[in-house]
């Protein structure tokens, strides 16, 4: 059975309250349980991590290593300056899936840029909560390849 962990940071605890309009309904609870019900679908076994702060993040990134076969990881607003969080991605070497439910680049020019896009294995966006589950299918493939 493949390992994957499902990373969330800074504001996505907030999901259901936090701008409804452009993140939807949804809790990061209510999420994570749809991942879960569909991980076991595919046989894979999902941990869930959601933190506010950088560097724990990088922490989580590199408490997989050896561990997780896969990780989500929706890097929220660090996704477009963290070079901490690029760089543990870099070394590691476990596939990641960037994540997003809001299309970043139907927004601001700020969140066009991702720092950690050119080290993750692919990237999801625009798709709501839906975007989880494409990246879970999508390291679902990879594992199979
Ligand atoms: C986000 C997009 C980021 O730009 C933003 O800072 C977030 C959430 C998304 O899921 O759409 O916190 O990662």
């Amino acid at each position: 059975m493949k390992n994957v962990l499902v990373i969330n940071g800074p504001n996505l605890n907030m999901l259901g309250v936090r701008e409804p309009g452009i993140y939807g309904d949804s809790s990061l609870d209510a999420i994570c349980k749809k991942i879960e019900k569909k991980a076991e679908e595919y046989d894979i076994k999902c941990e869930f991590y959601q933190s506010n702060v950088e560097g724990e993040i990088v922490s989580a990134i590199q408490g997989a290593f050896g561990e997780a076969d896969g990780i989500i990881l929706n890097a929220g607003a660090y996704t477009h300056y963290s070079i901490a969080i690029r760089d543990a991605i870099s070394a590691v070497k476990i596939p990641v899936i960037e994540t997003h439910l809001s299309n970043v680049f139907q927004r601001e020019d700020f969140r066009h840029v991702s720092m950690i896009g050119p080290v993750c294995a692919g990237s999801v966006s625009g798709l709501g909560e839906n975007s989880y589950l494409v990246a879970l299918e999508a390291l679902k493939l990879l594992f199979n390849k």
